[in-house]
């Protein structure tokens, strides 16, 4: 199919015409051919777009558009795009397509492509997904794309992830054990790393926050992918001092903690590396409570 949508290297050129010209035009003359030129551009790309619209192979995309930083842009809207499809294509695929086409302010995040930085979780189709793990052909058209719920928005697509990169590291992300011998390879069983196997695979994507409920009316909540995380380094048998499986249990079962789960299954439901998170949040309560036992 062929899209006629100019290239972005002839604005430029017709750009530097203007400058060259500028010794010869009033700014009134610069600013009407400047002006002159953006509309061409623009017409250009709403052509190529209604040609791609009318064949038979093209999604059209429902986008969520927000710019606070520019006048007029401020009003939280949704922009429509027509892209061709193509087998395998991804979500983000055709978001690429529609910037590299249509209109390069369209921000979103993405990075490695392949469901392993968590870059570009967004909610598509009314649920948190991985846009590059997402294919076209899996979802209803016309594809509905936004930013993750509950989180605030930077542009466009792009959230502000402070808050949830706060929780993952409020529960202490890293090994503190005290016992590995200097110089020496630290042994973990089999057994073991068959049990903290599936909690390792976050990519910290915030599609499990962004689904819960409870995160998204409670701020302080540790929220699901934090207490993922500290499952991963409490079930680790290589940190194995009593002291420090009392220090983790105590910041899990804080007000704001495990026990404010309230096991809808949301978080397990949209993770894209399948981490049964529910299942290891009621394990970690279970081990609360067997720390609190006392017997008489
Ligand atoms: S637990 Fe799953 S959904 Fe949550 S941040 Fe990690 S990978 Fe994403
Ligand atoms: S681009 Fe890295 S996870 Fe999708």
């Amino acid at each position: 199919m062929s899209t006629q949508v100019p290239e972005q290297e002839g604005e430029a050129e017709s750009s530097a015409d203007a400058e060259t010209d500028a010794s010869v035009e009033s700014p009134q003359e610069q600013r009407m051919a400047k002006k002159a030129t953006d509309r061409a551009y623009r017409d250009a790309q709403k052509k190529a777009q209604e040609e791609i619209a009318a064949a038979e192979e093209a999604v059209r995309m429902k986008v969520f558009r927000y710019d606070p930083e520019v006048e007029g842009k401020q009003e939280p809207r949704f922009d429509e795009f027509h892209v061709p499809f193509e087998k395998g294509m991804t979500v983000l695929d055709a978001l690429m397509y529609a910037r590299d086409h249509y209109d390069p302010s369209l921000t979103f995040r993405h990075s490695c492509r392949q469901a392993v930085c968590g870059s570009d979780a967004m909610f598509v189709n009314g649920q948190q997904r991985l846009c590059c793990k997402t294919q076209m052909s899996d979802l209803e058209w016309p594809v509905r794309v936004e930013p993750l719920p509950h989180q605030d928005v930077v542009k466009d697509l792009v959230v502000d992830m402070q808050h949830f990169y706060d929780q993952m590291h409020s529960v202490e992300p890293y090994f503190q054990g005290e016992n590995a011998p200097d110089g020496e390879e630290q042994k973990q069983t089999r057994e073991n790393r068959e049990k903290i196997k599936m909690s390792t695979r976050c990519i910290w994507c915030g599609a499990c926050m962004s689904s819960c409920n409870i995160a998204a009316g409670d701020n302080e909540y540790l929220g699901p992918a934090a207490i993922n995380k500290a499952y991963r380094f409490y079930m680790d048998e290589r940190e194995d001092e009593a002291e420090l499986e009392e220090h983790r249990l105590r910041i899990l079962e804080q007000e704001h903690g495990v026990w404010r789960c309230q096991t809808q299954f949301s978080c397990t439901e949209v993770c894209p590396k399948d981490i049964p998170l529910t299942e290891h949040i009621q394990e970690l309560k279970r081990e609360a409570v067997k720390s609190n036992l006392k017997f008489w």
